[in-house]
């Protein structure tokens, strides 16, 4: 691994699928590396993404949820750094800051000044849509994707600037506005709701204890307690606010290195992946370099070992039988951010050599980090490296078929494995049992790859490394 940083200034960790790929495990381990006594990166960054996502690390048997918060906070030495592409929930991240600060007091975090926040309404929106069958997408409820649609009308948008203590005034006409935009769609959803709509929005958790009811008075919007309580936030955010993308770029000339946390993954990209099914953003690595505003020397391509998926969409490989029950048990695959139970299936050798493609750039050979093997202990895996759509054999994704067509595929042709033995404890490739480096091969030969680190347990240590 230190052969392959050498001389790599900005390195990002990205996923290939659906996301909950244990990227916050890898760029915990990376961002844990030491160069004699201090930390190797100076900088991790988190460009895009929003409290939808759910980065979880295990450090000395504890377990940190990351929403928004770059996951290396608790990591003393490394300053952190949301990017302006990031949809920012004040609340959620002031959750995370104090879970961060108990653990690490001198953690260093910047927002850039240009970053959306999620505002109330964006909330209700997004769980009002999902809730009024008109066409769910199974989102995670937390605004983003409104937020980042009032972020694209160019009109209505709140920024961490908007919330800083000197431009108040600005803050407070633009609520206004925004307000009278977002009511009429709001009051839409509320005089339809099927049910008591202030049980639902009480229903709906936001952190620190508090409801979405908080900001509703009379079903309406209570615009005096949004303004007092985002200002509030304004205040707090002050001191961390700047262009965080000028900082980067001078330290980077100043050699340090920064490690780039992406979020998501391809197939929840806005325009690469199962379009509707998928996030507001940008997720594969063009989508994240942009966020980022710097190009990546080196991508790490996280694959983890069998497939999951939360939410609605296409999912070819799924396996939703008893099999399937045991996969999600012996990975604990429930939503870090919903808690919902994760759609499991084994790997998807065609959608992996899209997503890989497109992280990859033509003269790259691609590096993977292959994720929780050790959770196909006892298992005899497969892996599809051919779906079936309309009985015909396809082995390539291809966006030359309906969404509906990928839903309805079938699983053409497959390898199958055999029962992978324990690598629990295992800290080099050499150590690996016949079984599980035969399933390392197979996904090198389809990916043209290279397995760098193999992922054996949750907790930072258990990471085999080349
Ligand atoms: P949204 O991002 O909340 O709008 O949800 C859109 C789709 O992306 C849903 O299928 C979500 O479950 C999925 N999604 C969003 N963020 C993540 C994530 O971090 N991990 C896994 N799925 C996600
Ligand atoms: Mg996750």
């Amino acid at each position: 691994m230190r052969a392959l940083l050498a001389n790599k200034k900005s390195v990002a960790v990205l996923d290939t699928f659906f996301g909950d790929s244990g990227k916050g495990k890898i760029v915990d381990y990376l961002a844990s590396m030491n160069d004699s006594g201090k930390p190797f990166f100076h900088m991790v960054y988190r460009p895009n993404g929003g409290p939808n996502t759910g980065h979880t690390i295990n450090v000395e048997n504890k377990k940190y949820v990351f929403h928004l918060i770059p996951s290396a906070a608790l990591i003393s030495g490394i300053d952190c750094f949301i990017g302006r592409a990031v949809a920012f929930e004040p609340r959620c991240f002031f959750q995370e800051l104090s879970q961060v600060l108990d653990k690490n007091p001198d953690a260093k975090i910047c927002i850039d000044y240009n970053t959306h926040i999620i505002m109330p309404w964006h909330i209700a929106l997004d769980n009002l849509r999902e809730v009024s069958n008109t066409g769910k997408i199974g989102t995670t409820g937390k605004g983003v994707g409104p937020c980042m649609e009032t972020k694209n009308s160019r009109k209505g948008f709140v920024t961490v600037e908007m919330l800083l203590p000197k431009n108040s005034k600005l803050f407070i006409d633009v609520v206004d506005n925004a307000i009278k935009k977002a009511e009429p769609e709001l009051n839409f959803f509320t005089e339809n709701f099927n049910g008591n709509v202030n049980e639902f929005l009480r229903s709906i958790n936001l952190p620190l204890g508090m409801t979405l009811a908080y900001f509703f008075k009379d079903k309406k919007l209570d615009r005096d307690k949004i303004i007092e309580a985002y200002l509030e936030y304004g205040k707090k955010l002050e001191p961390m606010a700047s262009d965080v993308l000028a900082l980067i770029k001078n330290r980077l000339k100043s050699g340090e290195r920064v490690l780039v946390e992406g979020t998501q993954g391809v197939f929840l990209d806005l325009d690469h992946g199962t379009y509707p099914f998928v996030t507001a953003g940008l997720t594969t690595r063009a989508g994240l370099e942009h966020a980022a505003g710097i190009y990546f020397d080196l991508c790490i391509n996280v694959v983890k070992s069998y497939a999951t998926r939360v939410g609605n969409g296409p999912f070819p490989t799924e396996l939703a039988d008893d099999l399937g029950n045991n996969l999600r048990d012996s990975g604990n695959e429930f939503g870090s951010t919903t808690g919902r139970p994760r759609r499991v299936g084994w790997l998807d050798a065609v959608a992996l050599k899209y997503a890989v493609e497109l992280n990859t750039r033509n003269d790259e050979k691609p590096l993977i980090a292959l994720t929780k093997l050790d959770v196909l202990e006892g298992f005899s895996p497969m892996i599809c490296d051919e779906y079936k759509i309309t009985s015909n054999p396809h082995p390539k994704f291809s966006k030359e078929f309906s969404i509906t067509e990928i839903e309805n595929a079938k699983i053409g042709h497959c390898f199958k494995f055999e029962r992978i033995e324990s690598i629990k404890g295992i800290s080099s490739f050499n150590g690996l049992p016949q079984t599980a480096l035969n399933y390392i091969k197979k996904i090198e030969d389809i990916t043209s790859g290279e397995i760098v680190i193999v992922g054996n347990g949750p907790e930072r240590e258990s990471v085999i490394v080349k």
